[in-house]
């Protein structure tokens, strides 16, 4: 089977298209990404209007690229795939309406493919997990952990209160003059650092919880800058090194925690593994803290290929076609939704500003 996928959920187009070889392995023929960054960096965040627009004029030559790239006729893929949540409204309504007409008029196949799922199931595509495991998911807009019971079996041990940890990344780095987006150009910076300059807070540490919290150490890193005034010498890179330093401590906290929980559910095995996901797994500093963690339990810790931590059409087309092999049903005319929980049982966690509540 060969799916396309679509992905238009943020600032992100992009289409690829995956199969199986001849052995049954997932294969990635194509994966055509286009960056929309340079749009938005001036505003130093992603504008929601500029982003649909610049999906609408990109995504017709992505999806091409993607079929020159694999070297097949549009007619010869089996099913297609497109995020229809979470994201951006505008940005999911162009990548939703292109793969119904597409579907339409081929006649074929059209899966809804929730982001964060996509996401979840990336290690998968690369071929190292099998059902349960453990997914920290890392992203612009989502810090999550995730006990990935099997497809579509999600249960959400783990949120952020606040902000993503991306987002704190794209703030410090902002607060600091740096580059957007933020996580590379912190990384770049702390890795001239010294992360003991700055004792930094760790939000929620010893608290008893396994969800996240960034706002404080972002208005810690504020203050200290400001207390600075004129950053000078190697402050920016040693504070960026401090906050980074913060970051990993957290996440292995919670990390642990939630191993301690899945070792309780699922037993000590071998196979056991800890999957990192999204944008902010590209960190090394965080991969290395997390592979550390997975050592001293005799866990695996996966870490997709950098490309495929950040978004990509790749995920879409996987997530597609595991839920199709799965004989999940297809959807010709699905709703996109700007809020789509991976797990739609879990209370909101306290702290969380629900919107749309009634007072
Ligand atoms: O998953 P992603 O590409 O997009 C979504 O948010 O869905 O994640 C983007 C986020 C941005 O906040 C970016 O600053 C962060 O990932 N990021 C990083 C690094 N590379 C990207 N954060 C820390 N270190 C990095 N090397
Ligand atoms: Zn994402």
């Amino acid at each position: 089977m060969r799916v396309l996928g679509i992905e238009t959920s943020c600032d992100e187009t992009a289409a690829s298209i995956v199969g199986r070889d001849g052995d049954g392995a997932p294969m990635i023929l194509s994966d055509v990404i286009w960056s929309q960054i340079g749009e938005h960096a001036a505003f130093g965040g992603v504008v929601p209007e500029i982003a649909a627009r610049a999906h609408l004029s990109a995504l017709d030559r992505v999806i091409v690229a993607a079929f020159a790239d694999a070297d097949i006729d549009l007619r010869s893929v089996d099913a297609l795939a497109v995020t229809t949540g979470p994201g951006l409204a505008g940005g999911l309504l162009v990548g939703a309406m292109m793969a119904k007409a597409l579907a339409m008029s081929l006649g074929k196949p059209l899966m809804p493919v929730n982001h964060l799922e996509a996401h979840a199931l990336t290690a998968r595509l690369t071929g190292e997990v099998d059902y349960p495991y453990l997914n920290l998911l890392v992203s612009g807009g989502h810090t999550q952990i995730i006990c990935v019971k099997g497809l579509g079996r999600y249960e959400r041990w783990a949120t952020t209160i606040d902000d993503a940890l991306g987002e704190a990344f794209d703030k410090t780095a902002k607060l600091l003059g740096l580059a957007f987006p933020g996580g590379p150009a912190v990384e770049a910076a702390a890795a001239e650092g010294d992360p003991q300059r700055f004792r930094f807070p760790r939000p929620l540490k010893g608290r008893g919880t396994m969800n996240f919290s960034f706002s404080g150490l972002k208005t810690a890193v504020r203050i200290e800058a400001e207390r600075l005034a004129i950053l000078r010498g190697s402050d920016v890179a040693d504070i960026c090194a401090g906050f980074q330093q913060a970051v990993c401590e957290i996440m292995v906290d919670r990390a642990d925690q939630a191993m301690r929980r899945f070792e309780a559910q699922y037993g000590r095995a071998s196979n056991n593994a800890l999957v990192a996901a999204g944008g902010v797994a590209a960190n090394s500093q965080l991969r290395n803290s997390l592979k550390e963690l997975c050592q001293r339990y005799d866990w695996r810790f996966v870490a997709p290929p950098l490309r495929l931590c950040g978004d990509n059409a790749a995920m879409i087309a996987w997530a597609g076609l595991e839920r199709l092999e799965a004989g999940f049903a297809s959807d010709s005319n699905p709703p996109v939704r700007s809020r789509w929980p991976l797990d739609e049982h879990v209370e909101p966690a306290f702290g969380h500003g629900k919107r749309g509540a009634k007072a």
